[in-house]
C-alpha cells in the first residue's frame, strides 16, 4: 500500500514527481525512490526510510529525464529495505505499484522457474517480470501489460515505463485508486488528485479494472474488457498550495488547534440556527423508512462510529450494528433490503471500508458516507454524501477529522429522528444549540493545553495504561487509548468502564495510570464507583471531568483534568481535546516521531 506518481513531460521531472511524494506520503513513508528513462536506460534512486532520504541521495545524485515513475511505500511483503523499494525493475521494464498482488507467490514460482531473478521480497516484484518477460520475447508493451493484468490476482494501482520507449506511460487499476492528469504537452498518473494538484487541476478518475496509455499522442483509457472507454475530465478543485505546520510544532498539534473552528465549519453545513433546525443533504431514499443502520469504519473513524450509534439508538430509537471494516465483509452480515449503511472514513480511501461499502451497496443498502475528502472513492461512491470540513489533516494521528465526524454525526442522528418522528421542534431546537455550543467548549478545553503538558510527565514512564468510560466516553476511553498507542508507543488499552472488573482490574498496580473521562452527568456516579475500585488496589488515576465531577471525586486522583461543563451531547467532542493532548505531550516527552509514528501510514490502501 503506497503512493504513486508519474510523468510525461516535456522537461526533467525528477523534483516535481519528489513533489508529488511529499503530498502523497500520508500513503506510507517505508521507502520511497524515482525512475526516469534517459541514455535509453531505465535509471532509478530508492532509499529506505522517509523522503528526505531520498531527496538527499537526489542532490547527490541528480537523476535527469522527461518521463517518470515515483513510489512512497507503506512495507506489506518484505521489509522496508531499499532493496524492496519500488521503482522495481527490469532491464526493460520498471513499475510502481500500490496494492497487493495475492497470487504472487505461484506466480513467482514460475518466473524462477523460466530462469529469471528476483532482488527483492516483494510481491510487485512479480509485475515487472511477467511484462518484462513478454517484451523481451518481442511482445508491445501495451499487449504484454493487457494479457499480464489478467493474470494478477488481488488490488493495484500500476505505472509502468519502458526502456525502449521512452514516450510510452502505461497505468492500470483494480481495488486502488488512480487518477489521470491532462497538463499542457503533458500527461500525469497519480494515487489521487492531491498528488497531481500543483501540475493539473484536469483529472480523470479511472474506473475499477481500467487501465490506460499515455503516449504524446494522446492518451488512451481502456475498461476492464479491453474496449476503449472515455472518463470525464473534471476540475478537481484540489489546493496546490503546501501545508504548512504554521507556529506549531508538529502538524498534530496545530490540527488539535484548529478544532474550534473546523467543527463551526462543519456544523455550518448541518444546523441552520435561523430556525434551530439540522439540515442536510436531501437523500434519494426516504430517511423515514430506515429501519436499521449498518455503521462501518476503522481506526479512529470506527469509535466515531460508536459514540453515533448510542446517538442513533437514544434519538432515532433505530437499532445500529457497527462492525470494523475488515471484519463486515467477511462476516456475511445479515442486511435487510434498503437498510441505510453509514460508512466513515477522514481520507476515503481506506481499502477495508472501501470494500465493505461496494459489498453493503450489492446487498442492496443505501449507501451514506461521512468523509473529509471530497474528492475520494468513498465520496463520490456514496448515495448520500456527508463530508466534514475539517481541510486537509496531515498528523497521521486523526485529531480534527475525529471531531468533525462526530458534529456531522449528531446532525445525521438528529435530522433520523425527526424523520422518524421521534424529535419535535422543541427538542430539535435544544440539539442545535447544544451542538452550536461546542467550538466555544472546545476552545475552553484547549485552555488546558499547559496544565495537561505539565502533567504529561506522570504518564510518560509507564508501560501500560488504561481508559475507562462509559456510554459515549467508552468509545473516547478506545479512542484515548489509541492515540497514546499510535504516536507515543505505549501499551493502552480502553475499556467500558463497568468492564473492567472482568479482566483489566488485574493489570492494576501503582505503575499503571488509569485516565478515567467522566463528565458529570447520569452516567458519573457509576463511573466513579469504577474509578474507586482501581484506586483500593493501589491504581493511579486521572480523572478527566468538568468542575462538579473533580469536587466531587478528585481527591486520591494522581491528577485531574477539568473540562468545561457542557451538555452531555457534546461532551464526547470536547473530552476529545484533552484525550488527543495527553497523547501528544506524552509523545513529545518521549521524543517520537508524532506526526509520522513508526509503522503507521495516514490512509490504509490495503486490506
Ligand atoms: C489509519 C490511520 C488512522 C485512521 C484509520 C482510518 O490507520 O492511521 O488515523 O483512523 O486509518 O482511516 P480513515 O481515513 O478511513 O478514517
Amino acid at each position: 500500500m503506497c503512493g504513486i506518481i508519474g510523468i510525461l513531460g516535456n522537461q526533467d521531472v525528477s523534483g516535481r514527481l519528489l513533489d508529488g511524494l511529499r503530498r502523497l506520503e500520508y500513503r506510507g513513508y517505508d521507502s520511497a525512490g524515482i525512475c526516469t528513462i534517459h541514455d535509453d536506460q531505465l535509471d532509478r534512486r530508492r532509499a529506505e526510510g522517509k523522503l528526505d532520504n531520498l531527496a538527499r541521495k537526489l542532490d547527490g545524485e541528480p537523476l535527469p529525464g522527461i518521463i517518470g515513475i515515483a513510489h512512497t511505500r507503506w512495507a506489506t511483503h518484505g521489509a522496508p529495505t531499499q532493496d524492496n523499494a519500488h521503482p522495481h525493475a527490469t532491464g526493460e521494464v520498471a513499475l510502481v505499484h500500490n496494492g497487493i498482488i495475492e497470487n504472487f507467490k505461484p506466480l513467482r514460482d514460475e518466473l524462477i522457474a523460466k530462469g529469471r531473478t528476483f532482488t527483492s521480497q516483494t510481491d510487485t516484484e512479480v509485475v515487472a517480470h511477467l511484462i518484462s518477460a513478454d517484451v523481451e520475447a518481442g511482445m508491445e508493451p501495451v499487449e504484454a501489460v493487457r494479457t499480464n493484468l489478467k493474470r494478477l490476482h488481488g488490488a493495484f494501482a500500476l505505472a509502468i515505463l519502458f526502456r525502449q520507449h521512452p514516450d510510452l506511460l502505461i497505468g492500470a487499476r483494480l481495488g486502488s485508486p488512480l487518477v489521470v492528469g491532462y497538463g499542457e504537452n503533458e500527461t500525469y498518473l497519480g494515487s489521487d488528485a492531491l498528488a497531481l494538484a500543483p501540475l493539473t487541476q484536469k483529472i480523470a478518475y479511472l474506473d475499477e479494472g481500467d487501465w490506460v496509455v499515455i503516449t504524446r499522442a494522446g492518451t488512451q483509457i481502456y475498461d476492464k474488457d479491453d474496449q476503449p472507454v472515455e472518463r470525464p475530465i473534471v476540475n478537481s478543485g484540489v489546493s496546490s498550495l503546501t501545508i504548512d505546520k504554521g507556529n506549531h510544532r508538529h502538524f498534530m498539534l496545530k490540527e488539535i488547534y484548529e478544532q474550534p473552528i473546523v467543527v463551526a465549519q462543519t456544523l455550518k453545513s448541518y444546523v441552520r440556527r435561523l430556525d434551530d433546525q439540522v439540515s442536510l443533504p436531501t437523500p434519494d431514499f426516504d430517511l423515514s423508512a430506515i429501519r436499521r443502520v449498518t455503521i462501518v469504519a476503522c481506526g479512529t473513524s470506527y469509535y466515531a462510529g460508536m459514540v453515533a450509534k448510542y446517538w442513533f439508538e437514544q434519538f432515532a430509537r433505530v437499532p445500529v450494528d457497527i462492525d470494523v471494516a475488515s471484519e463486515f465483509r467477511y462476516r456475511q452480515p445479515v442486511m435487510e433490503d434498503g437498510g441505510l449503511a453509514l460508512f466513515i472514513s477522514q481520507s476515503g480511501e481506506t481499502a477495508d471500508t472501501l470494500a465493505a461499502l461496494r459489498h453493503a451497496r450489492s446487498e442492496g443498502q443505501k449507501i451514506a458516507v461521512v468523509v473529509n475528502v471530497p474528492t475520494s472513492t468513498m465520496a463520490r461512491e456514496a448515495d448520500l454524501l456527508l463530508p466534514t470540513h475539517a481541510g486537509p489533516e496531515i498528523g497521521v494521528a486523526s485529531t480534527k477529522a475525529f471531531t468533525c465526524q462526530l458534529a456531522v454525526l449528531a446532525a445525521l442522528a438528529a435530522n433520523l429522528a425527526r424523520a422518524k418522528g421521534r424529535l419535535d421542534p422543541r427538542e430539535e431546537k435544544e440539539v442545535v444549540r447544544h451542538l452550536s455550543e461546542a467550538p466555544a467548549a472546545i476552545n475552553g478545553a484547549l485552555a488546558y493545553d499547559e496544565a495537561i503538558e505539565a502533567m504529561a510527565h506522570l504518564i510518560a514512564p509507564a508501560r501500560d495504561v488504561l481508559y475507562l468510560g462509559r456510554g459515549t466516553d467508552y468509545p473516547l476511553a478506545l479512542e484515548g487509548a489509541l492515540k497514546l498507542k499510535e504516536i507515543s508507543y505505549i501499551h493502552a488499552e480502553g475499556y467500558a468502564a463497568g468492564e473492567m472488573k472482568h479482566g483489566p482490574i488485574a493489570l492494576i498496580d501503582e505503575n499503571v495510570p488509569v485516565i478515567v473521562i467522566a463528565p458529570s452527568g447520569p452516567l458519573f456516579d457509576k463511573t466513579v464507583s469504577n474509578m474507586q475500585e482501581v484506586q483500593a488496589r493501589g491504581g493511579k488515576v486521572v480523572l478527566i471531568s468538568d468542575y462538579d465531577g473533580i469536587q466531587a471525586a478528585g481527591d486520591g486522583c494522581m491528577a485531574t483534568i477539568t473540562m468545561p461543563k457542557v451538555h452531555p451531547l457534546i461532551a464526547p467532542i470536547v473530552y476529545a481535546i484533552p484525550v488527543q493532548l495527553l497523547a501528544y505531550h506524552v509523545a513529545v516527552l518521549k521524543g517520537t516521531d508524532v506526526d509520522q509514528p513508526r509503522n503507521l501510514a495516514k490512509s490504509v490502501t490495503v486490506e
